[in-house]
């Protein structure tokens, strides 16, 4: 990764920095569900803050469209970080009274269309009042948004101390690994993870595709899956996948068993079966004990591993996320004792990650979902782009 204009020596006291955060956070009946990205960003606020900078955060939150969504306000994010909060991301009147270290949020920048059409007219009106700016969205960097993009056109523009930590985590991933290098993939739509595979094998040392991705795979090479969510169009890519691992070199593991009950309910019993034994009327919900006893096995000589996707319905409960959280609870064992360097990304990972109370125990835990992997496929997220040193 080539160098990116940082904080280091930028001399912020007095400034004005617009600071942009990722705050897209899950919201249901007004209550914050997930603190993980906001928390994230707090170094970057408290750095500058005492730095004596005059720090204005802006960030989306949902897809307003160009519209004002009530319940798309970050009036709530302001009130949990315990900061003012300006009811439009343009308004710069309350500039002038802001003293050294005042903090303050913004309203969703998603609720002017130009946000998401990178429109420089609008980027430039955010720019005005503002000596510097800071990206610190890594989560978002891989939209070209005006508070990502064109506002590099209008402010001297460096990335936050979580933006580099991401950049410095993830990079070292591809580029200067520890081997054996073990990937955990699963989630459900290939479709969205079809580069990632095709990037990862090429670095890593065995694959575990596992969950509903897991399904389809078994699927495409004759096996039964039941009446369970599955792609069942997607044989070709399956073998294309294939091929190339055993090209590279790199093993694929799929899983030998699941967990099944009768109907698609939390409540339903759950029964082992192994893969090849899956009846027409079984619904497949997680990946069973073999499999996760096989799983954990190969963390023994694994130096590190990067995990993306559940394998089963995790939030549904222990039941039937006992495959993702016996996987996370390995690493977390693991990782604490420094023996594996553990890379985790994607929300519904992380939110299984918490289920456990582990994340704090991993290597490095992202705070993106479609930039994470984007970025360890190896895309210049064009928010990044426009902070590489020249
Ligand atoms: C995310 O949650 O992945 C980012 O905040 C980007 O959101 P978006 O997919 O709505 O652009």
């Amino acid at each position: 990764m080539k160098a990116i204009r940082n904080l280091k020596n930028v001399n912020v006291r007095g400034k004005y920095v617009l600071l942009r955060e990722d705050f897209n956070v899950q919201i249901v009946d007004g209550v914050i569900k997930d603190f993980f990205r906001i928390d994230s960003a707090l170094k970057t606020i408290k750095r500058l803050a005492s730095a004596g900078a005059r720090v204005v955060i802006c960030s989306h939150l949902g897809r307003p469209k160009g519209m004002f969504v009530p319940n798309l306000s970050l009036r709530i994010v302001a009130e949990y970080l315990n900061i003012p909060f300006i009811d439009d991301c343009l308004r710069k009147d309350f500039l002038p009274s802001m003293k050294n270290g005042d903090v303050v949020l913004l309203e969703n920048l998603r609720f002017y269309i130009g946000e998401e059409k990178n429109e420089k007219s609008f980027a430039k009106q955010l720019a005005y009042g503002f000596d510097i700016y800071v990206n610190d969205a890594f989560a978002v960097s891989h939209r070209k948004a005006a508070s990502i993009v064109a506002i590099t056109k209008y402010l001297p523009s460096y990335a936050g101390y979580l933006m580099e930590s991401e950049i410095t985590n993830l990079s070292r991933l591809s580029e200067n690994p520890k081997h054996p290098l073990v990937a955990f993939i699963g989630g459900a739509k290939i479709d969205t993870k079809i580069n990632l595979l095709k990037k990862l094998v090429g670095i890593a040392d065995k694959i575990v595709v596992g969950g509903a991705m897991g399904t389809t795979f078994n699927f495409a090479l004759g096996l039964p899956v039941g009446n369970s969510l599955c792609e069942y169009d997607k044989t070709k890519v399956v073998q294309k996948i294939l091929k190339l691992a055993y090209k590279n070199n790199c093993e694929i593991l799929l899983p030998i068993d699941k967990g099944v009950g009768k109907v698609f309910d939390k409540n339903v019993k759950r029964i082992n079966c192994d893969a090849g034994q899956i009846a027409d009327d079984d619904v497949i919900m997680d990946d069973g004990k073999k499999t996760t006893a096989r799983n954990i096995a190969l963390l023994k000589n694994a130096k590190t591993v990067i995990w993306n996707g559940t394998f089963g319905l995790a939030e549904w409960g222990k039941k039937w996320g006992y495959a993702s959280f016996e996987l996370a609870k390995a690493l977390a064992h693991y990782s604490k004792q420094k023996k594996i360097n553990v890379i985790v990304g994607g929300g519904d990972t992380v939110a299984a990650l918490d289920a456990c109370g582990v994340r704090k125990d991993m290597g490095f835990v992202s705070t993106g979902g479609g930039a994470f992997l984007e970025f360890i496929e190896g895309k210049t997220l064009p928010g990044i782009k426009v902070l590489i040193k020249k």
